[in-house]
C-alpha cells in the first residue's frame, strides 16, 4: 500500500464469490462512478478475483480487465493490488491468506468472524506491527455499523454491559416459528435460501456464530480478545445444560412464552463485574414489546450500557448479501480515505479474567424463571 499516490485508484483483490462477495463485486462493477464521489475522487478498482471454482463467476457482470484465478495465495500476495478483501470464511486457509496479504504489504478487509474470534489477537498484532489497516465491520451485525462507533464516536465511554441479538438466521427462525407456527426445518431451509445461514447452519443454530461475534464485540467494548470456546451456549436446565443455541427450543416453548407476553431470543451477553468479564449466548425470554422482542426476522440489535452515555442501541439487518456488502464497501471507502484499522485509536488488547456465565443476567443474582418458560427472563427497562 505504501508509495502510491493518495489519488491513485485503490486496487482491490477479492477472495471468494459467495453471497456477500457477489454483492461487493456487483457494486464495484456497476457503481464505480457513484462510489468515487464518497472516496474523495479515488476509484475503487477491482483488479483480481480469487475463487476456488472459477465457474462460480458465471452470470455476474464483472469489470472487463479483471483477472480471475483459483490461485488464492497468488491473489493474497498480488503485487498489482493495494488491499485484499477476504470473504471465503473458515479458519484455514483464510488465516494463512490474510497473513500473506499483510506480509506482502496489503491492507486487509474481512467478514470472517470465526477467524477473528479465534485468531484476532495474533492478526491484530501482525497488522499493528506492519502498520497496515485490518478492517472487519461486516463481521458483527451484518450491515449495522458497530465497531466503527465503538472505536471512535463512543470511545470515551466505560462500558459495563453488552446485550445483543447477533445472529440473523436464528432470529429469523424464532420469529417465523413463533408468528406463523412454521416447523423448524422449513424455516431453516427458507433462511438458507435467503443467504442468511452459514455454509454449515449448525454454527448458527448452536450459537457458535453469535459467540464469535460476541468475542469481537468484547474486544471492542472491554479491550480483550477472550477464549470464544469458553462462552457458554447451552441454557442451564434442571438436569444440567440444555442443547446449545436454539437447537433445543420447541414450538411449545415459543407458544407458552407468547401466552405470557414473552418471546424467546438467542441473547448474547457480556458484562464487566468487579474486573471480571462474564459472557454467555443462550436462549432468553424477553418482553414481546421490548427492544429485543420487537427485533424480528433477520434483524440484529446491540445494546450497550456505559458511562457517561447511559444506554445506547443499534439495530438493523444482521445478515444477507446486500446488507453485509454495505459494511465491506464502507471499509473499502475508509481505506481509500486513508483510515487505519477497525480498532482505530483503541489501545492493543490486554488479557482478561473470564467467567463463563450461562444462567445469570448482568453477572449478578440467580437465573430468573417463571412457570411459563424454562429460559432465563430478561427484565428490560424502556430505552
Ligand atoms: N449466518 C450469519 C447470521 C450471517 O445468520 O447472522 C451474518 O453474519
Amino acid at each position: 500500500m505504501t508509495g502510491r499516490s493518495p489519488d491513485a485508484p485503490l486496487r482491490i483483490a477479492l477472495l471468494g464469490l459467495g453471497t456477500v462477495a457477489r454483492e461487493v463485486a456487483r457494486a464495484l462493477t456497476e457503481r464505480v462512478n457513484e462510489l468515487r464521489l464518497v472516496t474523495g475522487g479515488r476509484e475503487l478498482q477491482l483488479v483480481v478475483l480469487g475463487v476456488r471454482d472459477p465457474g462460480r463467476s458465471r452470470g455476474l457482470e464483472l469489470p472487463p480487465d479483471l483477472r480471475l484465478t483459483d490461485d488464492l495465495a497468488d491473489v493474497a500476495g498480488s503485487p498489482d493490488a493495494d488491499v485484499v478483501v477476504e470473504l471465503l470464511g473458515g479458519l484455514d486457509p483464510a488465516e494463512g491468506l490474510l497473513r500473506h496479504a499483510l506480509e506482502s504489504g496489503h491492507g486487509v478487509i474481512t467478514a470472517n468472524k470465526a477467524l477473528l474470534a479465534r485468531r484476532g489477537l495474533r492478526l491484530e498484532a501482525l497488522a499493528r506491527s506492519r502498520e497496515l489497516p485490518l478492517r472487519f465491520e461486516a463481521a458483527v451485525g451484518g450491515g449495522i455499523p458497530i465497531l466503527g462507533p465503538l472505536a471512535s464516536d463512543l470511545a470515551a465511554n466505560r462500558w459495563s454491559s453488552v446485550r445483543a441479538i447477533l445472529n440473523g438466521t436464528t432470529n429469523y427462525i424464532l420469529s417465523a416459528m413463533a408468528d406463523q407456527g412454521q416447523p423448524y426445518a422449513d424455516v431453516l431451509a427458507d433462511a438458507q435460501a435467503r443467504g442468511y445461514a452459514e455454509a454449515d447452519p449448525a454454527g448458527d443454530v448452536e450459537g457458535r456464530d453469535a459467540a464469535d461475534k460476541l468475542a469481537i464485540l468484547t474486544r471492542f467494548a472491554f479491550g480483550s480478545w477472550i477464549d470464544v470456546d469458553a462462552i457458554p451456549r447451552a441454557p442451564d436446565g434442571l438436569d444440567g445444560p440444555g442443547r446449545p443455541g436454539i437447537s433445543g427450543v420447541t414450538g411449545g416453548d415459543l407458544a407458552r412464552a407468547r401466552e405470557a407476553g414473552l418471546m424467546i431470543r438467542l441473547l448474547a451477553q457480556a458484562s464487566r463485574v468487579d474486573g471480571e468479564l462474564r459472557v454467555s449466548v443462550v436462549p432468553t425470554a424477553v418482553a414481546t414489546g421490548g427492544g429485543f422482542g420487537r427485533t424480528d426476522g433477520v434483524e440484529n440489535r446491540i445494546e450497550l450500557r456505559g458511562e457517561p452515555i447511559g444506554r445506547v442501541a443499534f439495530s438493523g439487518p444482521g445478515a444477507g448479501g446486500g446488507a453485509t456488502s454495505s459494511a465491506v464497501l464502507g471499509d473499502l471507502i475508509a481505506i481509500a480515505r486513508g483510515a487505519g484499522s477497525s480498532w482505530a485509536g483503541l489501545p492493543p488488547a490486554i488479557p482478561a479474567r473470564l467467567v463463563a456465565d450461562a444462567g445469570r443476567l448482568d453477572g449478578s443474582g440467580p437465573t430468573l424463571r417463571t412457570d411459563t418458560t424454562r429460559y432465563p427472563v430478561l427484565e428490560e427497562q424502556p430505552l
